[in-house]
């Protein structure tokens, strides 16, 4: 929608959220019965990678599973890498985050058990040693999402903006005091003040050629924290999903691993199940593991995907389990009750993000992080299946009560500068932006995919310098767009996964780097830390935040 162009406004509430997925929403419900709470969606409300989701929420719901067990999974799958402290915190707190959610109405998936009750129907994905995933069928995302939504539009505190685009964080008196927002429809820049702010922007998978995510994941929010002042950690950790559909109209749709979890085999052309060959788990073993053996294979035998498999269950199992997928798959002419699903990897999540506490606290004064944007230390060099969403719930409840515990000791945000846009013309070469888009994202999964080497990341940081220096030129002359605005973020997220990916000289989780395939010891529980312009450094979590008041 183009409207017309109108003087720039500005907006003041208490709480800026900017991001409507899992994350930014429950934020904004936790706090609306006492704040005012503003939601930016930078695209329509609802399309968040939250939407997309499909295999469901991680907690300990059954009697023969436990906190521990859910514990040494994930670190188990963190590969050496997870803060003990954030995962605790995050699964003790797994079953009131999903008891919460029943009370807002999510439609869970039930069964019926034998005493005749109904309870929650929990699934199986990789990494888990029980099953603890709680899903709404196939398609938990959009269950999720509508009912945070709904939720959210019917609470009079809190005032969704759709289509508003945060350009950058105001700083001022060393606190964060709001936002430059592009209002997209009217082509504007207006300023949001606000006494909190909460970046919930999700992750950075556009960065890749080929991904899971919707168009918007463009590290938006990771790239403002940075320029902002806040050290990142972690980046070299982005996570690839085994299998999305391979098929040139599906924009790799994802099979969820539930379809594993529920006895999918992995199969090549000529029928051989060959994760055994790569791990005792074979294809129930973690993401990392399972990525990495098709990417192998794929590249062994010069095939252009490997094969899902779940012919073997009965065909009225699968639909019930599957209707999304099934339905999906059937649109692009494979029937899973009977074919075999090519799949190939994509990238999927960034488990590194802006360094916060276990309160979602940055390193800024009064802006908070919380979802797939932060890195807690919960994923470690690995997120475990169904890790995040809960990660999102957890976080933005933990965020809600620091913001209410601060309220008496923060004052209104002072007035900010209006957008000066009185030096920039209007570009007369969009070819520019599409042309640096397509490239980033090509050599980003040729030489920072699933196996690195030095050379490769080599090769990608001259690549990025240039594209960033060009960028910022381009950005310097003329007006704002969203494009240029997303690709100015996703090139410098780029930046920080290389330069992470170059500072870790061992393979682990994730990260897997021909010339040091081998994980070090010595670096198990040190972080990738960078810092606005400092050189890399490999810290301990806690190490890392206890420098923060120094920082
Ligand atoms: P998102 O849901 O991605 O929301 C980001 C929000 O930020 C959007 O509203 C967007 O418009 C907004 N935004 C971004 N930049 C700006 C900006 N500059 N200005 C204004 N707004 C902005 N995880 C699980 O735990 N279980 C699963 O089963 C699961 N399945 C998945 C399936 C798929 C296909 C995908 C893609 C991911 C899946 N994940 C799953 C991962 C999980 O969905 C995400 O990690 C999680 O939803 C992230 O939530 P979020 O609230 O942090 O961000
Ligand atoms: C899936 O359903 O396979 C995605 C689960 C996740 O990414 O956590």
């Amino acid at each position: 929608m183009n409207l017309p162009k109108q003087a720039q406004l500005e907006f003041s509430h208490d709480v800026l959220v900017i991001g409507s997925g899992a994350a930014g929403l429950s934020l904004a419900l936790h706090l609306a019965s006492s704040l005012r709470v503003a939601v930016l969606s930078k695209v329509k409300i609802t399309d968040g990678s939250t939407f997309y989701a499909q295999g469901g929420i991680s907690a300990v719901m059954a009697d023969d599973d436990s906190v521990a067990s859910h514990i040494a999974d994930t670190m188990n799958a963190g590969a050496g890498l997870c803060d003990e402290q954030a995962v605790r915190f995050t699964v003790e707190h797994g079953r009131a985050a999903i008891e919460w959610l029943l009370d807002l109405g999510v439609p869970f998936t039930t069964e019926k058990s034998s005493d005749g009750h109904h309870e929650l129907h929990l699934t199986r994905e990789g990494g888990h040693s029980h099953r603890r995933v709680v899903h709404a069928e196939d398609a938990t995302g959009s269950a999720l999402e509508n009912t945070l939504v709904q939720q959210a539009r019917d609470h009079v505190n809190i005032e969704l903006f759709e289509h508003h685009l945060a350009v950058d964080l105001i700083r001022k008196d060393g606190r964060c005091t709001g936002a430059y927002v592009l209002d997209r429809d009217r082509s504007r820049v207006d300023v949001f003040r606000a006494r909190f702010v909460v970046l919930a922007t999700g992750g950075a998978s556009k960065a890749y050629l080929y991904t899971s995510n919707p168009d918007g994941s463009t590290g938006d929010g990771i790239a403002m924290a940075w320029r902002a002042g806040c050290r990142v950690a972690d980046m070299e950790f982005m996570q690839f999903h085994p299998t999305c559909l391979y098929h040139p109209e599906a924009k790799s749709f994802l099979i969820t691993e539930a379809v594993r979890g529920e006895g999918g085999y992995l199969r090549l052309p000529d029928g051989e199940r060959f994760m055994a060959r790569f791990d005792e788990r074979k294809e129930l073993a973690p993401r990392d593991i399972v990525a990495r053996a098709i990417d192998h294979e794929m590249k062994r035998l010069g095939i252009d995907n490997v094969f899902l498999d779940i012919t073997h269950k009965p065909a009225d199992f699968i639909i019930q389990h599957f209707p999304t997928v099934y339905a999906r798959c059937l649109k692009y002419g494979f029937d899973m009750t009977r074919d075999w699903l090519p799949v190939v990897p994509a990238s999927h999540y960034t488990c590194g993000g802006i360094i916060t506490d276990l309160h979602a606290r940055t390193d800024v004064k009064q802006l908070y992080a919380v979802g797939e944007v932060a890195c807690t230390g919960l994923h470690g060099a690995n997120r475990m299946a169904s890790n995040s969403l809960l990660e999102c719930l957890v976080f933005a409840r933990a965020a809600a009560e620091d913001i209410m515990a601060q309220l008496d000791a923060t004052p209104a945000p002072p007035p900010v500068a209006a957008w000066d846009e009185s030096q920039v013309s209007d570009s007369d070469e969009h070819i520019v932006v599409t042309h640096n888009w397509d490239e980033l994202r090509r050599f980003m999964w040729d030489y920072v995919g699933i196996v690195r080497t030095s050379k490769r990341l080599e090769r990608a940081k001259s690549r990025a310098d240039l594209l960033n220096r060009e960028i910022f030129e381009y950005y310097a002359n003329f007006k704002i767009t969203a494009d240029l605005i997303e690709l100015r973020n996703l090139a410098l997220v780029a930046e920080l996964i290389i330069e992470a990916a170059m500072t870790r000289k061992e393979s682990r989780g994730l990260h897997f780097i021909r010339d040091y395939p081998d994980l070090d010891p010595a670096l198990s529980g040190h972080h990738t830390i960078l810092t606005p312009a400092e050189q890399p450094r490999l810290l301990t979590l806690t190490e890392a935040l206890s420098h923060r008041a120094a920082f």
